[in-house]
């Protein structure tokens, strides 16, 4: 029923410098898979086919890891080293992948509303690949799409954060309508501890419904000058509905080195290792 995932790419990852200075942050490598493909993979089990990437100046290695490497290809076919390809064969077989480019930086909210061209009137995802989502059940957005099935709104992705880490964040508030799953009436874009209106942190996953991209036309600049989703959400919230689901699974915020050495184990030793063997 949701067929497009749109991925923000086009982000500096100055975090990971000197590392990100001519590779996108989105190809860091958790292991042996960059990030951008475990994003797609999560798509990929949530149903969606059509991958919308909104991509910037130098992140083309990313458009180049969605296509067949032709050399790679001919050295390796029918040889032991073949199985290395198999992931993103599977990834390649599955999806389609489409790109713009976002010739500014003005803000997450920005960055949907460069992706309007590639979406145009139906719902879909949209995937932080910063945020590295992984459940041994159903994927995040997967669970997502099941509640869009049943509330028909936008749905945002929350998870409990410590007090002190509200301004990393949107963070909202909303009425409980069952253990996990809120109706959102505010929302403030990265507040002060004073200012949040709760400690329910948006992580990197929602689905969006298509009248979003005339709020984001409408929204002004926000928090940092930048054309802020969390904005264009709580309008969308104030005039219809938006729900937020805490989800089930783990999330590591690759954005930060922490985050990225805490998922670069986990994966190591829950995922990778089993791989192999
Ligand atoms: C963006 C959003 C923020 C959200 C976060 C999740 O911020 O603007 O609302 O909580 O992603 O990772 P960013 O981390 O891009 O600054």
């Amino acid at each position: 029923m949701i067929k497009k995932c749109l991925f923000p790419v086009a982000g500096y990852g100055t975090r990971f410098l000197p590392a990100t200075k001519s590779m996108p942050k989105e190809m860091l490598p958790v292991v042996n898979k960059p990030l951008v493909q475990y994003g797609v993979e999560e798509a990929i089990a949530a149903g969606m086919d059509q991958m919308a990437m909104v991509t910037g100046r130098g992140k083309r290695a990313i458009t180049d890891h969605f296509d067949i490497s032709y050399e790679l290809e001919h050295q390796i076919a029918g040889t032991s080293k073949e199985i290395y390809l198999d992931s993103i064969r599977g990834v390649l077989d599955q999806a389609s992948f489409t790109m713009t480019r976002q010739r500014e930086m003005k803000g997450l909210g920005h960055a949907i509303l460069t992706g309007e061209t590639l979406i145009g009137n139906e719902p879909f995802g949209v995937i932080l690949s910063d945020d590295l989502c992984l459940n041994d059940g159903e994927s995040v957005l997967q669970q997502m799409v099941n509640l869009y099935k049943q509330f028909r709104c936008s749905i945002v992705a929350i998870q409990e954060v410590p007090k002190e880490e509200v301004y990393k964040y949107g963070v909202i508030s909303g009425e409980a309508l069952k253990d996990g799953l809120y109706r959102v009436d505010d929302m403030v874009e990265k507040p002060s501890v004073e200012e949040a209106p709760s400690n329910l942190a948006i992580i990197g996953r929602y689905i969006l419904t298509p009248d979003i991209f005339d709020i984001i036309r409408d929204t002004a600049p926000g928090k940092g000058g930048e054309v802020q989703l969390t904005d264009a959400l709580l309008k969308q919230a104030k005039n219809g509905c938006v729900m937020a689901y805490k989800f089930e699974g783990k999330r590591f915020d690759c954005g930060s080195v922490d985050g990225f050495v805490e998922a670069t184990n986990y994966v190591y030793e829950n995922i990778y290792k089993h791989s192999i063997n």
